[in-house]
């Protein structure tokens, strides 16, 4: 008889448990866990092109999880998990647009944005709270929680409401989310605490807290998180008939999503349903750069930074849990860290906005960094790439009113679309109109 499919591992030590066990390090050595499949078994089920061919004819018109752009690939995600627990609104399925206004500014034969902003919470967190969430259900946990830029909460709050029982608490650093990523935990009826500290402050506590009260643990140090976040890989190459992009470009904060999308390109080629790797950008605010910082320095240390004030709350994180994984996976895949100013981040947000594609400052920040690995040769112009947009524009409606308005400190507004007030008489609307006011074109100063 067959035992389950897939086991926790620590990244460290290669000591292994039971996934069963809700379990966040490793006893022996403290160090990061992931969930490990049994590749061999899966690769005697099918063969490359067997994988994708069962991919492909889920893509159309399917009912129940396989439309989840996650659980699409459930043999690749948790095999062990019965389809009759899964927690899926369902997520994923995120549109991939070609940017030919980045393939010009930037001079780059093909660049597009994975917009993963149109998940059901409005960003990537989805892909990883389905998982994380589902396998909680699976094993009996009453009780979630997970510390918070705003996003993974606002995930983890919808995906734990599904759930008849479960609650959930969050712990957000005060004064730091969008008020529109506060409104989520709270409107889903979670418990919302707010701390006056850090994400980084943040997290160390709700760990401790989990580990006292054995209570489940959603952050992305939680392996099983990564496990459906990895599913960003698969649909992406799927989307590109399974001929991966040169580069994936990903904002970086905590340092999940960079590990699970360079986890999910392996697991990809180890099944041969690809057959080469794309290198990995990780772009980071320069606010928050420890990541960016250890490239800089050969990887020679373990970097740590005290966090500064950037648009790009979602990423403003000094001390990334998941660093070991982000730099195994950058470096194992030829990649780079790269990071972007305030001002920089900003007028890639108004470039890429402009063209209907509303992106929020962390995603941006990706932009930003692709944008400079192209004009350092980072990126070499016949190359494909991929820009991972993690959330919606919506989510953070300040920053982008702030910008268009010049009240942002300490950036000068190159792409601004001012708002324009009139009296509300129709001459003067007629005048204003006849006057051809548009907003200022791209690739040139705004006024
Ligand atoms: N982009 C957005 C919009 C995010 O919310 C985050 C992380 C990232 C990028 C970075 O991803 O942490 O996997 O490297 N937000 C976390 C949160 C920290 O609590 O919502 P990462």
């Amino acid at each position: 008889m067959n035992g389950p499919f897939s086991r926790l591992r620590c990244i460290g030590c290669g000591r292994d448990y039971p996934l069963g066990e809700i379990r966040h390090e490793c006893d022996a050595c403290s160090g990061l866990l992931e969930v490990a499949h049994d590749f061999d078994r899966l690769k005697n089920e099918r063969d490359g092109a067997d994988w994708r061919r069962l991919f492909d004819s889920r893509m159309d018109g399917t009912a129940g999880p396989h439309r989840s752009g996650v659980w699409r690939y459930h043999e690749l995600v948790l095999p062990d998990l019965p389809a009759g627990q899964i927690v899926s609104m369902p997520e994923g399925n995120t549109n991939l647009y070609r940017s030919k206004q980045l393939e010009e500014i930037s001079r780059t034969r093909d660049v597009r944005i994975k917009h993963e902003g149109e998940n059901p919470t409005l960003s990537f967190k989805d892909r990883g709270m389905t998982a994380g969430v589902s396998w909680a259900h699976h094993v009996g946990a009453r009780e979630v929680a997970c510390a918070s830029t705003g996003d993974t909460s606002a995930a983890m709050a919808a995906y734990a409401a599904r759930v008849e029982g479960m609650r959930g608490v969050v712990v957000l650093p005060k004064g730091k989310v969008s008020m529109e990523q506060l409104s989520q935990p709270i409107a889903s009826g979670c418990l919302t605490i707010s701390l006056p500290a850090d994400f980084d402050v943040c997290i160390r506590l709700l760990r401790d807290v989990c580990r006292r009260l054995s209570i489940c643990l959603l952050n992305s140090v939680n392996p099983v998180r990564i496990e459906g976040q990895k599913s960003i890989a698969y649909e992406t190459a799927q989307q590109l008939d399974w001929d991966p992009p040169d580069w994936m470009v990903v904002p970086v904060g905590n340092a999940g999503n960079i590990s699970a999308i360079g986890k999910g390109f392996s697991d990809l080629r180890t099944l041969g349903i690809i057959d080469r790797l794309p290198k990995l950008l990780g772009a980071q605010a320069e606010a928050a750069a420890p990541l960016a910082r250890a490239h800089g320095e050969g990887y020679r240390e373990h970097v740590r930074v005290k966090a500064k004030d950037t648009v790009a709350t979602a990423i403003r994180i000094g001390d990334p849990v998941s660093y070991d994984k982000a730099v195994g996976a950058v470096r194992a895949s030829g990649g780079a860290f790269i990071s972007s100013s305030e001002q920089e981040i900003m007028d890639a947000k108004a470039m890429v906005d402009r063209t209907g594609v509303y992106v929020c400052p962390n995603s941006a920040t990706a932009v930003a960094g692709f944008l400079k690995a192209r004009e350092q040769g980072i990126i070499a112009p016949g190359e494909r790439v991929v820009i991972v947009a993690t959330a919606h524009g919506c989510k953070f409606s300040q920053a982008t009113i702030d910008y268009h308005g010049g009240r942002l400190t300490g950036v000068s507004p190159r792409f601004a679309n001012r708002v324009v007030e009139v009296a509300a008489d129709i001459d003067a609307i007629e005048r204003l109109l006849v006057s051809g006011a548009v907003a200022p074109p791209l690739g040139k100063d705004g006024e």
